[in-house]
């Protein structure tokens, strides 16, 4: 990963190994909304029903929420074929893991809980509705999608937006620090500040994402678990109803 020294081009970085990656999971922030949504989630789901995990990585979520609810009939989709390929291997019976793009990906049936965490900001900013577009019509009338990702401040132009994307990654890296993670972690964190910065990430702020996820459900309630301030920055969980 950097800049070739001939164009100043960067190349793009790859998301870590699945092992790197669920080690993450227990360092950063993002810990605490995920705790949130599997409460959550457990809470709402109907006895029996199919629920669908959209952009799920490597399937940690997933495979906390088949010991918690045994009877959901469980799916997981991610664009990487290395996330998927340890999904299949890890969970070979309880969960049905398949490779699909958020943008286009179709199921036969529609689910009763749609969940996508941490992962829409991995869509460039223009084709984020079209990604929020598609997962509404992916649950069923009177189903529930449980979104959760992580926003900056809000910003007018491009300067603040760059302003906004370090000073949530600087108190991202702080917290995993002090959570005691170990060093590829915290490399992989400074890493995340770099594309955020540099907009191979996108993340957007809470009422630019508000205002995509109103025009396509018929409510939406927010909550945020972290930071504890009433911060504009952090990671934060929509229940959205069709
Ligand atoms: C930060 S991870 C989040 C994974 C998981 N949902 C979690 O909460 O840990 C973002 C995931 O989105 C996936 N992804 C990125 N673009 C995608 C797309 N267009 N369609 C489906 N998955 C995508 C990546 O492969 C990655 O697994």
């Amino acid at each position: 990963m950097g800049y070739t020294a001939h164009t100043g081009v960067r190349e793009m970085r790859e998301l870590p190994e699945s092992e790197t990656y669920e080690e993450g999971l227990l360092f950063w922030p993002y810990k605490y909304s995920l705790e949130t949504v599997l409460n959550r989630i457990s809470a709402l789901a109907p006895i029996g029903g199919t629920l669908l995990d959209i952009m799920c990585g490597p399937g940690y979520l997933l495979g906390l929420i088949s010991k918690r609810r045994m009877d959901l009939r469980l799916t997981g989709v991610d664009i990487d074929e290395r996330y998927v390929g340890h999904g299949k291997a890890v969970y070979p019976e309880e969960i049905d893991f398949q490779l699909g793009d958020v943008l286009d990906w179709k199921a036969s049936e529609q689910f009763d809980v749609v969940v996508c965490t941490g992962a829409l900001h991995h869509v460039p900013y223009d084709q984020q509705e079209a990604a929020i577009a598609n997962i509404a019509s992916l649950v069923k009338q009177g189903g529930v999608v449980v979104l959760s990702d992580c926003y900056v401040d809000d910003y007018t132009n491009e300067t603040e937006r760059k302003l906004a994307a370090a000073k949530l990654g600087y108190e991202y890296l702080i917290n995993t620090i002090t959570n005691g993670a170990p060093d590829r972690v915290i490399a992989w964190t400074i890493g995340i500040l770099e594309n955020d910065v540099m907009m191979e990430e996108f993340k957007p702020s809470l009422p630019k994402r508000l205002a995509l996820l109103e025009r396509h459900f018929a409510s939406v309630t927010t909550t945020q678990p972290w930071p504890d301030s009433d911060s504009g920055y952090g990671d934060y969980i929509h229940i959205c109803r069709r």
